[in-house]
């Protein structure tokens, strides 16, 4: 017996998992539906939760150890494993990453082995004539594997790409310039890094519920073995467009209290960047490994 309900979207992902309060500690037989849950669906919302900081983590170690985001100083100095996502500016410094991901990516794809998921609480959300601005999207790549005609099904299974921090930094900056008022100002945010490239099948099979998914990112892959590289380019556009294609899609319209579940490998994610600096986004996030 669970007190849990269900509502569907119409999607393949993304839906509302209704009865549950985080500030408690859940019971075992909720838990356990709400794992089963986001295996099925790789996107879970589960609604309306006045938690704190505490409580996140102690619902996150339920599905497994935590994993800190390396770079510390956008971290809740008083919990540690929480990343502050925010573009919120406080004595002069950012309180969080202000760009966690505003192009489709997985999380932390740059690494040999990237987190199961993440699970993000919004603490506050711009809100402009009535609507929240600040939506995220995401999309199955599951499904996307699932339904991926079978000459390019032929063609990923068993093949690898090459993924480049590097130029994921570079590709991110111009777009960055490209958006800004102040281009130039703009050019100047990307960092210098020293992630090395790295190689990930294109297909992975999701480690627990054994279905296959495609795996990629935007602006993240710069070859694919045994392709030309402009024939790789364009599998991957063609990967990408068939992934987040309308109907595959699930925008998350955030409110205060909502918490979004994903999984690295059923889906891609990405925010929407439309609302202006001079308002406040602030969400929390923990990542399970
Ligand atoms: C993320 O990609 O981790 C954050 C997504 C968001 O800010 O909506």
């Amino acid at each position: 017996m669970t007190n849990i309900t269900l509502e569907p979207n119409g999607k393949p992902l993304g839906p509302k998992v209704l009865g549950l309060d985080l500030g408690q500690e859940v019971p075992e037989a909720d838990f356990a539906e709400v794992q089963r849950l986001y295996e099925e669906y790789g996107v879970i919302v589960i609604p309306g939760q006045d938690i704190s900081p505490q409580d996140l983590i102690r619902f996150s170690k339920r599905f497994s150890e935590l994993v800190r985001f390396p770079m510390v100083q956008f971290n809740l100095p008083e919990e540690p494993d929480i990343l502050v996502v925010s573009n919120v500016i406080e004595d002069g410094k950012p309180i969080g990453v202000g760009d966690a991901g505003r192009c489709w990516h997985t999380d932390m794809w740059y690494t040999d082995n990237p987190p199961r998921g993440s699970l993000l609480h919004a603490r506050e959300v711009p809100v402009k004539d009535g609507r929240a601005l600040g939506d995220t999207m995401f999309a199955s790549t599951a499904h996307a594997y699932d339904t991926l005609p079978a000459d390019l099904k032929k063609l990923v299974n068993g093949r690898s790409a090459t993924f480049s921090h590097d130029f994921h930094a570079e590709w991110r900056a111009a777009k960055a310039a490209e958006q800004a008022d102040d281009k130039s100002a703009a050019r100047k945010t990307r960092s210098a890094t020293s992630i090395p490239d790295i190689k990930h099948p294109l297909v992975k099979t999701h480690p627990v519920t054994g279905r296959d998914c495609l795996y990629v990112s935007e602006g993240a892959i710069v070859g694919v073995d045994g392709m030309e590289h402009a024939e790789a380019m364009a599998l991957v556009d063609e990967l990408l467009a068939h992934v987040t294609r309308e109907e595959a899609v699930y925008r998350h319209n955030w409110k205060v209290g909502d918490l979004v579940m994903w999984d690295n490998y059923s889906c891609l994610h990405c925010a929407i960047a439309d609302f202006p600096s001079s308002m406040r986004r602030r969400m929390y996030r923990t990542t399970i490994r």
